[in-house]
């Protein structure tokens, strides 16, 4: 089996090295050159194009940021000629509707389609342990699990494309308002005087409890943002998409309204390649300056 893997950003690179040390054979773009140097060395061929790498590969991996992305990389009009007889399996964050889009092109192209979002992060992804969503057709699934079994022990079935895309950016809805709410509550007992142990005690103890609390508690009290493994702007992407996809379905979205504007406001206040709980830094100094 030979795997091309375009996008080796702070996800791609672990995924990837995860597929070296399978021992399977392994091509590899990235926009960034730069960031392939680890897999070189590490004995995947390197390829200045992308359309080299779907040329080289049965199949094609692609953990990019986003859907310009992707049609940058996949459905260029030379790329595209590339696609016939090619599996492409899209791992990052994009819309239900997007990830339609691109499977009608990619079938269009003579290739077949698998969305396989995940959820977990660097940590995650170093270990094999992330959660891997399968949007696809139940015989695709089964074809296929033995190569995103690599990523994550059990990758779940989840329906037909869309389906998969749209659960991430629901698990992504929740990072983004679990996180602002937190951020919120504890901004407020540090104003009110309240002793921050005490809060996390009882927290812990209640069904209001999230691990991720914990996660990010240090982060916020230290206001150290800095080495993330998610970026801010990537979770204001993924708020947006949410937005954008759940316009259409009727939906109250005031509340995950609210948690973009503080999001917006963290990327004004430069925290757009730092972790994502400088959310905190913004509900805690920009109160005045954004409050009714
Ligand atoms: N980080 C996480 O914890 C996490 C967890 C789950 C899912 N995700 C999702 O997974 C995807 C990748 O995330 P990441 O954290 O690895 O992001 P990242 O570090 O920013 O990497 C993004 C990748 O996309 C490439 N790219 C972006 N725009 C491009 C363009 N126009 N043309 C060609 N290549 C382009 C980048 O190339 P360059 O290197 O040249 O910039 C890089 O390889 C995103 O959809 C993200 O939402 C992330």
């Amino acid at each position: 089996m030979k795997v091309a893997f375009l996008g080796t950003g702070l996800m791609g690179l672990p995924m990837a090295q995860r597929l070296l040390a399978a021992d399977i054979e392994l091509v590899a773009y990235n926009r960034t050159p730069e960031k392939l140097a680890p897999l070189e060395a590490a004995g995947a061929e390197i390829v200045t194009h992308p359309r080299y790498a779907i040329r080289a590969a049965e199949y094609v991996i692609l953990m990019l940021t986003n859907a310009p992305a992707i049609y940058n990389v996949l459905l260029s009009d030379r790329a595209s000629q590339t696609l016939k007889g090619r599996t492409i399996i899209q791992m990052g964050t994009i819309t239900p509707t997007q990830s339609q889009e691109i499977r009608d092109a990619v079938v269009a192209g003579g290739g077949e389609y698998l969305e396989a979002p995940v959820l977990g992060s660097i940590p995650e992804a170093k270990a094999g342990k992330l959660i891997v969503m399968v949007g696809a057709e139940p015989e695709q699934y089964q074809r296929h699990l033995n190569l995103l079994q690599n990523f994550g022990a059990e990758p779940l079935f989840v329906g037909p494309v869309g389906t998969a895309a749209g659960l991430k950016l629901a698990l992504n809805q929740l990072i983004a308002s679990l996180t602002s709410s937190f951020a919120l509550s504890l901004a407020f007992v540090q104003r009110q005087g309240v002793n921050v142990d005490m809060f996390m005690q009882i927290l812990r103890d209640s069904s209001l409890y999230a691990p991720t609390f914990d996660k990010k508690l240090q982060r916020m009290l230290d206001g150290n943002y800095a080495d993330p493994n998610f970026p801010t702007k990537h979770l204001l992407k993924d708020t947006e998409l949410f937005i954008c996809e759940a316009k259409s379905l009727s939906l109250d979205l005031s509340s995950i309204k609210g948690v973009r504007q503080i999001l917006q406001t963290a990327m004004k206040m430069s925290f757009a390649e730092d972790d994502y709980s400088s959310l905190f830094a913004v509900i805690k100094e920009w109160g005045e300056a954004i409050g009714d």
